[in-house]
């Protein structure tokens, strides 16, 4: 059996006097992708921003690798080896795309496991974004701006990459980029917990699909017995 890297358990978290997530837990095997689906308002973007502690009134356990990191701040946790790529990509837009990139990795951190990113073998895997090095990071489209964000993720060496939604608002050209891309991380052993409203890209590269309705887990199993599973797609998904 593959052993969980991330594992969430009975996470409740809460905006003032809303109650969000009711009691979520799930877990992500190390070398593996899972998304979770669900429709808008659901609580995903809630739900990554508990794990990151950008939401911290929450309750619940948190566990990465075999540390409890619920009571840790956010670049704490991104020092443990957890990269996030929000939906609001969080660029700099007054700096280049490469000071973009010197400055994500000097948030990373040492002694990362997984294959040590730099400038140039994040440039080999985004070429596109070499060509760019010198505009700045608020004169790109939006697909390159998710680029980048994915990059700058990188540059942090993580052993987890969360994404919100990477699809979100791209043309389908660089959807199919961007599914390209994170089939090639994935192969190349990175583990991914994903949101995602696209079920075509989330089923082709996940291992594990969770579905997500008004703050609780509704079902999770494979993506070929998710395809299966009209009744649940049409009930918490809408289609
Ligand atoms: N900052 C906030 N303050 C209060 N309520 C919020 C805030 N952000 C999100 N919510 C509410 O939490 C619920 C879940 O939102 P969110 O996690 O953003 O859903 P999703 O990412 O699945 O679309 C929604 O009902 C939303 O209105
Ligand atoms: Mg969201």
């Amino acid at each position: 059996m593959s052993n969980p890297l991330l594992r969430v358990d009975n996470l409740q978290a809460f905006y003032d006097q809303s109650h969000i997530l009711q009691g979520v837990s799930l877990s992500v095997n190390s070398g593996e992708v899972l998304s979770v689906l669900g429709r808008n308002g659901a609580g995903k973007t809630t739900l990554l921003n508990s794990i990151m502690a950008i939401l911290h009134k929450r309750t619940g356990s948190i566990i990465y690798g075999d540390q409890e990191i619920n009571k840790l701040p956010p670049y704490k946790i991104a020092k443990q080896g957890i990269a996030y790529v929000p939906e609001i990509r969080g660029i700099f837009p007054s700096l280049t795309v490469r000071e973009n990139l010197e400055i994500a990795s000097r948030r990373g951190r040492e002694g990362a496991s997984q294959q040590q990113w730099t400038l140039d073998s994040v440039y080999s895997l985004f070429p596109h974004l070499r060509e760019r090095a010198q505009s700045g990071g608020g004169k790109l489209s939006g697909g390159e701006q998710q680029m980048l964000s994915i990059a700058r993720a990188l540059m942090t060496n993580p052993d987890l990459l969360i994404l919100d939604e990477p699809t979100e608002g791209l043309a389908p050209l660089v959807v199919k980029e961007i599914e390209e891309l994170l089939t090639a991380l994935k192969r190349q052993g990175l583990t991914m917990l994903m949101v995602e409203q696209n079920l075509g890209f989330a089923t082709r590269l996940s291992d594990q699909i969770v579905v997500l309705g008004k703050g609780r887990i509704r079902w999770s199993g494979t993506p070929e017995l998710f395809s299966s599973e009209s009744g649940i797609q049409r009930t918490w998904l809408g289609v």
